[in-house]
């Protein structure tokens, strides 16, 4: 009798889920707007780039998105956007704009929904402000070419490929004295258009005598030092530091 019961229950709750997953997939449920969500994600992802005095097309209301959505969705679901330039996985970077799956889906499904502005304006997040200061600051930097080892001690913070041919792909590592291979970055198929700094998730020690490869001697990268660590006695000293 109560297995019954239960038996009865469980296929009405498998029912149920198999109805909720069915229009989700069919982008039923709540409809997505412009105003409500697919403003906040943009403004969070995609106006550093892309807004007035940006380096792409703007973004920033309803009419400037509206007419390109379908690109959107495509750019967004390729992961072509917003631009990365390396490859996942190799090194963590606390600078990775990637939009995570859910917000993917809430791009497609704002498109496939009929592209909806939303008939409440007062939903609409506040217009991000980019003044100078949000730009990052360029802290001391070891400038390197070819494969480099480190005379002096280095708290890394990040790297920013200063010039890099478009197309190429440099798989960097730091190789520290005690044989540990750290991964840096792996920069792929290079595009000057995206130009970014790639910011380290955690400071990272090199001692000295760290080899740093895989950057070809005919590209240069920027090693960034930790702000907290710019008293470090000696590392003014490090050839090619400025
Ligand atoms: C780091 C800067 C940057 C960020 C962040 C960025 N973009 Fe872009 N995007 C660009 C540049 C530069 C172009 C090329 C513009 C041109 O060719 O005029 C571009 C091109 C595009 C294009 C047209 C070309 C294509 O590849 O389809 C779309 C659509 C686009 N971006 C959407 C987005 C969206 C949506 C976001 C946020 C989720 C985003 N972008 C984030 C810099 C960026």
């Amino acid at each position: 009798m109560l297995l019954g019961a239960m038996k009865t229950l469980c296929a009405l709750l498998l029912l149920l889920a198999v109805c909720w997953t069915g229009a989700a997939a069919h982008g039923g449920g709540a409809s997505v707007t412009w105003n409500r969500e697919v403003s906040r994600l943009v403004y969070d992802k995609c106006a550093s780039c892309h807004r007035p005095g940006g380096t792409a097309f703007s973004l920033m209301t309803y009419l400037d998105a509206q007419p390109r959505a379908n690109e959107i969705k495509d750019a967004v679901l390729s992961r072509r956007m917003p631009p990365w330039g390396a490859i996942k996985g190799f090194g963590t970077f606390r600078n990775d704009q990637s939009l995570t799956q859910d917000q993917i889906e809430l791009i497609r499904r704002w498109v496939d929904g009929g592209i909806r502005r939303g008939n409440n304006p007062r939903m609409l997040p506040k217009v991000p402000e980019f003044t100078e200061a949000t730009s990052p600051v360029r802290r001391p930097a070891r400038r390197i070419a070819g494969v480099v080892t480190l005379l002096n001690p280095l708290i890394l913070d990040g790297l920013i490929p200063e010039k890099v041919a478009p197309g190429r792909s440099l798989r960097i590592v730091a190789m520290l004295p005690d044989g540990r291979v750290e991964p840096l970055v792996w920069l792929h198929d290079y595009d000057t258009r995206y130009a970014h700094a790639f910011l380290l998730r955690k400071p990272l020690h090199l001692p000295a005598g760290t080899t740093i490869g895989g950057v070809p001697s005919d590209s240069v990268i920027d090693l960034l030092q930790d702000p907290n660590d710019l008293g470090l006695p000696g590392s003014s000293d490090i050839p090619g530091s400025f």
